[in-house]
């Protein structure tokens, strides 16, 4: 228990003080045992849960581990489980939380320590496996003029590749939790980006192949939690509901 009194940063006194109880776990550190270590903080007029996190970094316990990179929403490097829902540290105010915060690492990617996870490398597997990337019908010519594209689909297309890969949306799913071969949402937005890029020459029935099994759209219970937790307000329902229609249309004339 570190319940220590920060030293009083502001003039004005503090609307709440914050308890913060944060899991703490080092797996490659033998003897290492998981624990909730509780702080207190004094709570800021706009404060985050990044800033949050970082004062009791600076002044009660340096060893506390966290990812934050961006501090914009950006980079999807500061996902956890927030009271229960995963979202992003530095988005997180915490005036609209209650003033007792507890803190896990996001579920279904390796625990690095305490509250920083690897989704990088889940990320990287991810798409090896789908091939997420554009293929081409031949190799680029990096001197030829860019090809134009139709406002309105680029504009589809920017949509979708919104995505920052921060796990959350992983997190929050049934069936990622149960498969750990289940591509989730981030998968499955993934290909729905790729099949509107008509420079893409993958067709329907090769997407089929990669996304037409339990591994991918058909193994989705469409209950939306990742729906509910992306930060980014992705599309994610209509782009599972889409993919879901298409592969089964495929499946039938197979
Ligand atoms: S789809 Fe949303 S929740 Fe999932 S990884 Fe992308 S930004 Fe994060
Ligand atoms: S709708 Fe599908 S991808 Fe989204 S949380 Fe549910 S099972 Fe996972
Ligand atoms: S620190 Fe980059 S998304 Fe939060």
């Amino acid at each position: 228990m570190f319940g220590k009194s920060p030293p009083n940063r502001n003039e004005t006194s503090p609307a709440r003080r914050l308890t913060l109880r944060i899991f703490r776990h080092i797996p490659c550190v033998a003897d290492n045992r998981p624990r909730i270590d509780t702080f207190l903080l004094d709570e800021t007029p706009g404060m985050t849960l990044f800033l949050a996190l970082t004062l009791i970094r600076d002044e009660q316990d340096p060893s506390l581990n966290f990812d934050c990179v961006c501090r914009a929403g950006v980079c999807g490097s500061c996902g956890m489980v927030i009271n229960g829902q995963p979202g992003l540290a530095c988005r997180t105010l915490t005036a609209d939380l209650p003033a007792t915060i507890t803190l896990f690492p996001l579920p279904g990617f390796e625990l690095v320590a305490d509250l920083s996870v690897d989704t990088g490398k889940w990320m990287r597997g991810l798409t090896d496996r789908l091939e997420a990337w554009v293929h081409l019908a031949a190799e680029p010519n990096l001197d030829a003029l860019e090809a134009p594209m139709e406002p309105e689909l680029a504009e589809q297309i920017y949509e979708l590749d919104r995505c920052i890969e921060c796990g959350c949306c992983i997190s929050a799913c049934g069936t990622a939790q149960m498969r750990k071969d289940f591509m989730g949402a981030v998968g499955l937005l993934k290909i729905g980006r790729l099949r509107l890029d008509p420079r893409d020459i993958r067709n329907d029935a090769d997407y089929y192949e990669v996304v037409g099994d339990n591994s991918g759209v058909f193994g989705c219970m469409t209950l939306l939690g990742c729906q509910d937790v992306c930060p980014k307000g992705l599309p994610l329902q209509s782009q599972i509901a889409y993919l879901r229609h298409e592969m089964m249309r495929r499946s039938f004339k197979k």
